[in-house]
């Protein structure tokens, strides 16, 4: 049995993780910035905070006994529709601060739990809108925010071997999550069995690599 922390585990992919990790027989730690615990179990348990809140964050993971084995970063907002040249600065920034920041805060707060771990995974879900090889111009604060997350995991990989830790990017696929739409390739289930198989395989000697949740390598 490991132990799985899930950032924005109330909905979407986050949700369909946590289900998929208890049905298996692991442990959750779930974090929600709100509203109700998305479900009761024996292995699963609540933290609460909001990924801007760094205070909160380091507040939870206090408050969290014991190794965790696997930190995975999943929650972010897709961020304001409007283009480059009529950006919602503010909106641009809430995109990052919650994206990018968010992702590092976690991070640093539960790295002594990560480091109790005999062999400490962190899992990020990118996107493949933040990836340089695939061009576009809509959503640009959310495809700006993802490639600078990838950049951190990439840089983070090289950090956190020191530790033993080993990172791993993925994008999710298009799932079918309020994010995602009703019109999205695949079910939220078929990601996290996907994306829960390639950290699963995950070691030291991968560590550093974007993926699809197929497996397949994504280029930066
Ligand atoms: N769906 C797709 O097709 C797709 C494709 C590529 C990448 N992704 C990525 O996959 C991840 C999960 O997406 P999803 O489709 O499951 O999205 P979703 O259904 O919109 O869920 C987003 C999750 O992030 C949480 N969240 C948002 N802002 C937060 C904050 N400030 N602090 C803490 N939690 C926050 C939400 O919590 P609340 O319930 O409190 O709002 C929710 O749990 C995201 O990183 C997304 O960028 C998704």
């Amino acid at each position: 049995m490991s132990t799985f922390l899930v950032t924005g585990c109330g909905r979407g992919v986050g949700l369909a993780l946590t289900k998929a990790l208890l049905a298996r027989g692991d442990r959750v730690i779930g974090s929600l910035r709100g509203g109700e615990a998305p479900l009761t179990h024996e292995r699963f348990e609540l933290v609460r905070f909001d990924v801007r809140d760094r205070a909160a964050i380091l507040a939870a993971a206090s408050s969290v006994r014991g190794p965790v084995d696997v930190l995975v970063n999943n929650a972010g907002i897709i961020g304001p529709r409007t283009p480059a040249l009529a950006m919602d600065f503010d909106a641009f920034a809430e995109t990052l601060d919650i994206n990018v920041l968010g992702a590092l805060r976690v991070v640093q707060a539960f790295l002594p739990h990560l480091r109790e771990a005999p062999e400490a995974k962190v899992l990020t879900i990118s996107s493949q809108l933040g990836s340089m090889a695939y061009p576009g111009s809509d959503r640009i604060a959310y495809r700006a925010s993802k490639a600078a997350l990838n950049k951190l995991m990439q840089g983070l990989a090289l950090d956190l071997a020191a530790d033993g830790i080993a990172v791993l990017t993925a994008h999710p696929g298009w799932v079918r999550t309020d994010m995602g739409g009703a019109g999205a390739d695949i079910a939220p289930d078929e990601s996290a069995a996907g994306l829960l198989a390639l950290v699963d395989r995950l070691t030291l000697e991968t560590t550093g690599r974007f993926l699809d949740w197929d497996g397949s390598p994504r280029p930066w």
